[in-house]
Order: C-alpha cells, then sequence, then structure tokens
C-alpha cells in the first residue's frame, strides 16, 4: 500500500469513508438532550433542566466524576423497551453516516434496575435495534454488559445473576463508572463467573487511573481489550507488553479532552501508543456529551496530532482486529479496508 501519494487534502474524505468498528461506545452516552427531553415528555418525568439548550450548557466537565452526575441523570428517562430501542436506533444512524461497520455496545443495567426498570426491559430494546440496525442499515452489533465500579462486587453478582436469562443476547462483560479508589481486583469473583460461562471480557483501566489498574484488568479479571488505557504510557513494561501480546486500547480522544485526562488534543498520545506498537484505535465513549461521534473523534484527533494516511490505515486496521468476531470476518474487513484506500490511491 503506497500511503504517500494520498494528500493530507484527502485525508478527511479517506477519514470519512474507510470502514471503522467502533468497540467503546456507552448507549447510555449516546442520548443526545433532545432525545432526553422528548422521552421525558413521553415517560412523564420531571427534569432539572427547563431546555434542551440549558442540559447541554451544563456539559461542562472538570473530570470523570463531573460527567457520570449529569449522565446517570440523563439515563433517568428511559423505562420503557420502546425507549432503550429508540436511543440504540439513533445511535445506529450516526454510526451509519460514519461508515461504522461494526459495533460492539455498552450498557449498564444497573443504571436502570436501580430504579425499578427490569432487565428485560433494557435488554430486549436494546437488541431489538441491533437486529434491525443488522437488516436496514447492514451494521453487525454486539451489546456487553457492564458492572458499575462504585457500586459493590455484590451488587454486580447480583445484576449478572438477572442477566442470565438473556445471555444468548450479549457476548461479554465490562467494568465502567469511577475509577479511582475501585480497582479492577475488586470484581474478580463476577469477572471469573462471566468468563466460566463463556462471556468475553473488557475493562476500563487507566483512564484517570494508574497501570497497576491496567495490570490488574489483564491478570486478575483476564480482560481481553483494556478500554480508554491511556496511563500506560507511564509504565514502560506494560507498554512492552500491551505490544506485545497486541491487548487492544479502545482510546477515546474527545472524551479525555472533555474529562480533562489531557489539556488538549494535540497532547493525546494515542500517536505515540500506535508508533510503539500498541493496537489502539479510536472510539467515541459517550458522544452526545463529549461533542463528537466516531469520525468527529477520527477528523479532530488527526489535525491536532499531524496524522497521515498509513495512521488512518492503522487505526482502522486494529479497530477490526481488536472486534469480538471470526478471524474470517476479520479478513473480509481487511479487503474492505484495502479497496477503500486503492480508491483513494493507495
Ligand atoms: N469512564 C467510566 N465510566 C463511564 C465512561 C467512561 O469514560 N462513560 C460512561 N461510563
Ligand atoms: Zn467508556
Amino acid at each position: 500500500m503506497n500511503f504517500s501519494a494520498i494528500s493530507q487534502a484527502q485525508l478527511p474524505a479517506l477519514l470519512q469513508a474507510m470502514p471503522k468498528t467502533e468497540l467503546h461506545i456507552h448507549i447510555e452516552g449516546s442520548l443526545e438532550p433532545e432525545l432526553i427531553f422528548a422521552l421525558a415528555k413521553r415517560n412523564q418525568v420531571r427534569l432539572n433542566y427547563t431546555s434542551v439548550e440549558a442540559l447541554r450548557s451544563a456539559y461542562a466537565f472538570t473530570d470523570l466524576q463531573s460527567f457520570l452526575d449529569i449522565y446517570y441523570a440523563g439515563a433517568s428517562v428511559l423505562q420503557q423497551p420502546q425507549d432503550f430501542y429508540d436511543m440504540a436506533w439513533a445511535y445506529f444512524l450516526r454510526a451509519k453516516a460514519d461508515n461504522v461497520v461494526h459495533a460492539e455496545i455498552f450498557f449498564d443495567p444497573q443504571t436502570h434496575t436501580e430504579r425499578k426498570v427490569s432487565m428485560r426491559t433494557v435488554i430486549t430494546g436494546l437488541h431489538q435495534a441491533c437486529v434491525d440496525a443488522k437488516e436496514k442499515l447492514g451494521i453487525s452489533s454486539s451489546l456487553i454488559l457492564c458492572f458499575l465500579r462504585h457500586l459493590s462486587e455484590e451488587a454486580a453478582m447480583d445484576t449478572f445473576d438477572e442477566a442470565i436469562a438473556f445471555k444468548h443476547l450479549f457476548i461479554g462483560v465490562g467494568l465502567d463508572s469511577s475509577e479511582r479508589g475501585h480497582p479492577p481486583e475488586k470484581f474478580a469473583r463476577v469477572f471469573a463467573r462471566a468468563r466460566q460461562l463463556g462471556l468475553r471480557s473488557v475493562a476500563h483501566a487507566g483512564e484517570e487511573g494508574p497501570p497497576a489498574y491496567i495490570w490488574s484488568a489483564l491478570d486478575v479479571l483476564h480482560a481481553e481489550r483494556i478500554d480508554h488505557g491511556v496511563q500506560a504510557i507511564h509504565d514502560a513494561a506494560l507498554m512492552q507488553r500491551l505490544a506485545n501480546q497486541r491487548i487492544p486500547l479502545t482510546v477515546c480522544p474527545l472524551s479525555n479532552l472533555k474529562l480533562c485526562v489531557f489539556p488538549d488534543l494535540a497532547q493525546h498520545n494515542v500517536a505515540q501508543m500506535l508508533d510503539q506498537g500498541v493496537c489502539v484505535m479510536l472510539n467515541s465513549d459517550d458522544p452526545a456529551y463529549f461533542g463528537g461521534y466516531l469520525n468527529d473523534n477520527y477528523l479532530q484527533t488527526f489535525a491536532a496530532l499531524g496524522l497521515n494516511a498509513s495512521h488512518a490505515y492503522q487505526l482502522a486496521r486494529n479497530s477490526f482486529e481488536a472486534a469480538f468476531v471470526p478471524d474470517a470476518q476479520k479478513h473480509t474487513w481487511y479487503t474492505q479496508l484495502d479497496e477503500c484506500f486503492q480508491q483513494f490511491g493507495a
């Protein structure tokens, strides 16, 4: 592939057109203020904001916790299966526009079961949107159930027990919410149980937390991918391991910017990670809150860091390599990626 044949002027169109996966998207984080207000009306939920604009203007975060407080409040409008469907369908339409061919979608059941919304309501609504995304948009997808790490392992175990009846509708478990003070090892037993039942596993680690949390996500939880993982850069031995074992990091630049993990995008370390051989790709995390969907992440990161077509190819290829799908599917996608780059002259 001759990447130097693709000019910097062609890059935005290439980033838009190239097929890619999204592996780090919290579906509750795709809930736009307009839909929050529409669902609040439909379900007669009272909001603490008087307008869409007032809500949006509250999206000025200083760290992860300041975001989570408002994110959990936003999710309170979700009550019926149709609400979960509408939220996910809106995400899939955005994903289609960004040439996302496959998405692995996080959901947080505890945010809903705590409000007496059933596991069945959550999962069946989301699953139906996934079925329709395949049929009507050609996007494949799977669901990953995340445990809220600020709650106890016992609460996670109870949640998992409830979810087992729907085990055929999700492919794995993850770990999200407030990282500091809640190390992965707190959830060792529930992750072991999920793995025994044949589920895949991922965990947020090294977003705000230390490299030690990435080590324990790998060694205690046996996470197959690390969500964020950007703090790994401070630990040379860890970087070596991530690179040697091709352990994917699902990096989310606009999220990191909005939650002040990096002071500006030009200081983001994703290019260093790539150069050191780590399997990184870009993701949107909570696009309704962080100012952009997947292609916004690609476009803004490339502009800020001065990345080129070779970087674009590596990131898109990694997004396929890191997906929880059979190898034959990955090879089909690699071929489609090559064809796209060839059309741009590579
Ligand atoms: N980090 C932790 N928990 C989350 C995030 C995140 O970026 N988004 C939604 N829940
Ligand atoms: Zn996340």
